[in-house]
Order: C-alpha cells, then sequence, then structure tokens
C-alpha cells in the first residue's frame, strides 16, 4: 500500500518512511528540498534495503500534484510540507501564510480532483500540526479539547490549516483526516544516518545543546532560569522522533481502518526541564555542555506538556523512549555527522 509523503526528506518525514517500510508499507517521498537534501534519500535506502521512489517537485504545483496522485495513486498522504521556523515567520509572515497554507490547499484541490475522478476510494491525509496550536494554555497536561490560539504567524498557519481540515471534512464526511498535533520531536534514528539538519543556528533546544557538545558552540543560552517550575527553565514535552514516526504508522492504519477522523496530540505526557536536558546530554555524550543563563525568550511559555491518553485509547500508540535514549541518539547523529548531510 502506498503512502505519499510531502516533506517526507525532511527531518520528521525521513523517519516516518522508515516506519512505514517496516510496517509494510511502501512510502513514496514528495519534497522540493527546500529544507532538506537528496541525500537522505540514499541513506534511506541504506537503512531500509530497498530504494524510496521520489517525487521531486513543490506542493503549491497543483496540476503537478494531481498527475503525481494519478500516477502513485497512495492509499493515504500525510503532509509534512511546509516552513516551521517560528523567528523566521515573525520576521516573513507572507512566506508562512503562502507556503503552509498555500501549500495545504494545493494539496486538497489536488485531492478532491483526483477523487472525483475515482470516487469509489476514500481520501486519506495526515496532517502534520504542532503543541503550537495551545498558545499559552492555562493548565498541564494538555488535553485535545483546550482552547486554541496563537502567538505567531507559524502557529497561525497550523491553526488555519487545521480549521480547513476540519470544515472540509464536514463538507466531505467520506474523507479520513488525522490531524497531529507533535509535542517537542527530537533525537534521530538509531543508525545514526538520519536526523536533523537545521540550517543555521538552530532555534531548538536539542539541536543548539548537540552542536554545543561536538564543538560548533561554545556554550548555550538557558532562555531563563525564573519560571514557576522545579529549577526555574523551561519546561517542555520532548519526543523520540522514532516514537514519533510509529504514531503517523499507527494515525494512517485508524484511518485506513476505521473510516473515521480525529485530532490527537502526540506527546510523552512527561516534561522536562532545559537543564535537565543538558545533563541528560551530558550523560549520553560524554561531553562537557557550558551554559549561561540568559533572558527569557519573547512569546516562550513556562510549560507545556500533553495528555497523550486520547492517542492511546483511540490509536493504540503511546510513547516509549526515555530522554536518555533521545540524548543518545541525537549524539549518535551529530558527531557522526557534525555538519549534517552536508558532511
Ligand atoms: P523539515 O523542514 O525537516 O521538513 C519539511 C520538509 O518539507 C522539508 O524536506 C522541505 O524541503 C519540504 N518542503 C517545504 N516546503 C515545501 C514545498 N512547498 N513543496 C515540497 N516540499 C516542501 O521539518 P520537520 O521538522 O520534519 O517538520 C515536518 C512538519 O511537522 C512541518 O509541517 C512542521 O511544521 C511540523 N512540526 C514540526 C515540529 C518540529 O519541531 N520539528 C513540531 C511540530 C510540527
Ligand atoms: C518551539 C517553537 C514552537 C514549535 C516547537 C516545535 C518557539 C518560540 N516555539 O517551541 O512553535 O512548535 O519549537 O518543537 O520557537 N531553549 C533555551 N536555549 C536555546 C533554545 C531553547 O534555553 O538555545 C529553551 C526554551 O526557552 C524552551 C526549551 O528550551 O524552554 C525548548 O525550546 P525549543 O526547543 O525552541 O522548543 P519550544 O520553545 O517548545
Amino acid at each position: 500500500m502506498k503512502i505519499l509523503l510531502t516533506g517526507g526528506a525532511g527531518y520528521i518525514g525521513s523517519h516516518t518512511v522508515v516506519a512505514l517500510v517496516d510496517a509494510g508499507f511502501e512510502p513514496v517521498v514528495l519534497d522540493n528540498f527546500a529544507n532538506s537534501h537528496p541525500v537522505v534519500l540514499d541513506r534511506l535506502t541504506s537503512i531500509t534495503g530497498q530504494p524510496v521512489p521520489l517525487e521531486r517537485g513543490d506542493v503549491l504545483d497543483t496540476p503537478w500534484l494531481e498527475d503525481v496522485l494519478r500516477r502513485q495513486q497512495p492509499a493515504g498522504v500525510v503532509h509534512f510540507a511546509g516552513d516551521k521556523a517560528v523567528g523566521e515567520s515573525v520576521a516573513q509572515p507572507l512566506k508562512y501564510f503562502h507556503n503552509n497554507i498555500g501549500g495545504a490547499i494545493s494539496l486538497l484541490r489536488a485531492m478532491e480532483a483526483v477523487h472525483a475522478e475515482a470516487p469509489e476510494t476514500a481520501p486519506t491525509l495526515v496532517f502534520s500540526s504542532s503543541a503550537t496550536v495551545y498558545g499559552d494554555p492555562a493548565s498541564m497536561p494538555i488535553t485535545e479539547d483546550f482552547p486554541r490560539g496563537h502567538t505567531n504567524p507559524y502557529g497561525h498557519s497550523k491553526l488555519v490549516i487545521e480549521d480547513m481540515l476540519y470544515a472540509l471534512n464536514a463538507a466531505r464526511p467520506a474523507w479520513r483526516v488525522g490531524v497531529l498535533r507533535y509535542f517537542n520531536p527530537v533525537g534521530a534514528h538509531p543508525s545514526g544516518l538520519i536526523g536533523e539538519d537545521p540550517a543555521g543556528i538552530p532555534n531548538n533546544l536539542m539541536p543548539y545543546v548537540a552542536q554545543v557538545a561536538v564543538g560548533q558552540r561554545d556554550h548555550l543560552n538557558v532562555f531563563g532560569n525564573d519560571y514557576a517550575t522545579p529549577d526555574g527553565t523551561g519546561v517542555r514535552d520532548y519526543i523520540h522522533v522514532q516514537d514519533l514516526a510509529a504514531g503517523h504508522v499507527a494515525a494512517i492504519k485508524a484511518l485506513l481502518g476505521r473510516d473515521e477522523s480525529f485530532t490527537v496530540n502526540l506527546g510523552t505526557g512527561r516534561g522536562h526541564s532545559v537543564l535537565e536536558v543538558v545533563r541528560a546530554f551530558e550523560r549520553a555524550s560524554g561531553r562537557a555542555i557550558p551554559y549561561r543563563i540568559a533572558p527569557r525568550r519573547p512569546g516562550d511559555v513556562a510549560q507545556c506538556w500533553a495528555d497523550p491518553g486520547l492517542a492511546l485509547r483511540l490509536l493504540g500508540w503511546r510513547a516509549t523512549h526515555s530522554l536518555d535514549e533521545m540524548c543518545a541518539d541525537t549524539w549518535r547523529w551529530q558527531s557522526g555527522n557534525p555538519n549534517g548531510y552536508r558532511s
């Protein structure tokens, strides 16, 4: 059974390719390599032992997408493609509204057009949403019925796409749509062959810590130690990308098997502070991670973690990897590929 992965060459997409192959699916990667590298396909071949088909192009190109859907006839589509840097979205909002919202509209229109030609199969879509749609939540843990909000154009684009999907699904109940709200994906495949390869200075904690450990940056700035958390630093629900990838397989199986749409959190249900992450990475790497306390980062919340109970009930999925495993796998990837895919 073929599954088309837009943005399949990216960080989460590439790990999901491996999980889909392991589960007996045939993933097809669609990517324009705006934020990834074609060499990832060679790495995926090494891991899976089989070539992974590639459709190289842009999700904004609706006629081309229709052609891809007609040729490949996937049983389902996972829509990862999009831009994801919060700071950049504040500086360049139109880029985010165009690529993220425009990309989703383009894909949905292509799916709708191709579905009209073969109405017997229900369109099946999994969408990469984010815990960012909860804005600044009033309490923890976060359940899916919490009020949604946004604090930046990236988060706004995710919220608008969710709303588009809900409206479409209301008008077309035959569509099967799985909205997955990821918490903080970290880690890498245990082979060390694929991982997160951020362009420029990493915005997120784990890749930054990994670059300090490998000697590319001299220290970590800890953004605030005066939050109302046990050690004063920000607390997040870090989830191993391997668990996240397994969550996509579970979502696809549930959509194909049950004809039901859903929105679920993919998190571990546990929060870790910045300093806990630093200590875990020091254990995993055997390196010291020098850090300095810096001012709070504007827009940051003190704490954020999921109630992952609905994903367990609906999908039979739960995260199993510990923070130590997340750090060990990140370290294996970072130390083996200090310059990412350009190594
Ligand atoms: P990524 O940047 O590594 O992967 C995205 C992929 O999409 C890249 O390979 C990029 O080249 C491709 N792409 C972008 N625009 C495209 C276009 N117009 N046409 C074709 N391909 C295009 O990001 P990721 O971390 O793997 O994230 C995947 C999805 O998950 C994104 O939608 C992101 O917003 C969402 N998400 C990520 C995180 C996270 O922390 N990584 C958290 C929550 C949600
Ligand atoms: C960020 C995004 C969020 C996105 C999520 C995906 C922002 C404001 N938010 O959230 O929209 O959904 O990634 O994973 O960018 N930290 C440091 N020093 C650093 C980097 C981070 O102390 O150099 C701290 C942060 O203050 C935070 C924690 O580490 O407490 C995690 O930060 P990060 O990895 O950027 O994730 P989020 O802030 O949760």
